[in-house]
C-alpha cells in the first residue's frame, strides 16, 4: 500500500533530509586515504545525537551500524570497521538515513578517495547522472517505468550495468514503504506517479556485470565479478510543480 504524504509530512521528511545531507557532506570531507571506516559511523552518530534524531539503519533487521560504507566492489550495506582503512584510488559509497519527529529520510553519495582511475571517475559521474535522470521523471502522470527506464538507459549507454537485486523504495514513517522503485524497466509501464508520493531513488551501477552476491556477514553485497560499483540516492517528493529533493542541503 502506497502512503501519500501531505505538505506538512513532506516538510518533516525534509527536516530529516537536511540532517542527512549535512552528515553526508561531512562524510565526504572525511573520505581521505588512511581513514578507518568506523570513523564514519562514529561521526554520523555524533551529529545525529546532536539533533536528537535517530539513525534509521542502526538495528534495522539487525544491521550493526548507523551508516553503510561500501568500498570499491562493495555494492551496498558494507559495515564500517576499525580494520578497514581507506586508500588512495578507492571509491566509497556512504548511505545514511535518520528519523526525526517520526519521519525518515534516506540518501547516498559515492565519493573518490584521493585520485581515482578514469574508469572509477566515469562510473561515479554516470551513476549520479542516472539518479538525476530518474528524479527528472518523478512527476505526476508519469509511470514508475518511465523513471526506472531513464536511470537504466543512461547507465547502460555509458557502458555500465544496473543492479537488479536491490531497488529504491517509498519512504515516510518507515524507512522502506511501497512502492519498490527499480532502476531498470520499460517506459509506459508500472503505477502512475501521484502528488504526495515520496520515493528514495537509488541507482546502484556496476562497472562490469550486474550480478551481485552477499558475503558471509549476511550484509555486505559485492559484485560477482569484483568490478567496481557506485551508488547515489536522494529522497524525493512528487509535488504539483514537479520533483522536490528532500535530502539536499
Ligand atoms: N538506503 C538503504 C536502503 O534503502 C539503507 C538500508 S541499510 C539497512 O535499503 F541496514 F538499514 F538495511
Ligand atoms: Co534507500
Amino acid at each position: 500500500m502506497i502512503i501519500l504524504k501531505n505538505e506538512e509530512e513532506i516538510k518533516k521528511i525534509g527536516d530529516s533530509g537536511k540532517i542527512v545531507a549535512e552528515v553526508l557532506a561531512k562524510m565526504k570531507e572525511m573520505a581521505q586515504p588512511g581513514l578507518a571506516t568506523i570513523r564514519f559511523d562514529e561521526e554520523a552518530r555524533r551529529i545525529t545525537k546532536g539533533y536528537g534524531a535517530r539513525a534509521a539503519f542502526l538495528d534495522y533487521h539487525g544491521y550493526p551500524s548507523s551508516i553503510c560504507v561500501s568500498v570499491n566492489e562493495v555494492v551496498v550495506h558494507g559495515i564500517p570497521s576499525r580494520k578497514q582503512i581507506l586508500k588512495e584510488g578507492d571509491i566509497v559509497g556512504l548511505d545514511f538515513g535518520i528519523e526525526l519527529h517520526g519521519y525518515v529520510a534516506d540518501a547516498t553519495i559515492s565519493v573518490p578517495v584521493g585520485k581515482v582511475s578514469e574508469k572509477a571517475s566515469r562510473l561515479l559521474k554516470t551513476t549520479e547522472e542516472s539518479l538525476f535522470m530518474g528524479i527528472a521523471m518523478a512527476r505526476r502522470g508519469n509511470r514508475l517505468g518511465d523513471l526506472s527506464s531513464a536511470i537504466q538507459v543512461h547507465a547502460e549507454r555509458s557502458g555500465f550495468s544496473i543492479v537488479r537485486d536491490f531497488v529504491g523504495h517509498g519512504v515516510g514513517r518507515q524507512l522502506h514503504e511501497d512502492p519498490m522503485v527499480p532502476n531498470y524497466g520499460k517506459p509506459g509501464t508500472g503505477i502512475k506517479l501521484e502528488v504526495g508520493m515520496v520515493l528514495a531513488i537509488e541507482p546502484m551501477v556496476n562497472e562490469k556485470g550486474y550480478e551481485v552476491e552477499v558475503l558471509n556477514d549476511d550484509w555486505t553485497v559485492v559484485t560477482k565479478d569484483k568490478g567496481l560499483s557506485a551508488h547515489f540516492e536522494h529522497t524525493v517528493a512528487i509535488t504539483p510543480t514537479g520533483p522536490m529533493i528532500l535530502t539536499a542541503l
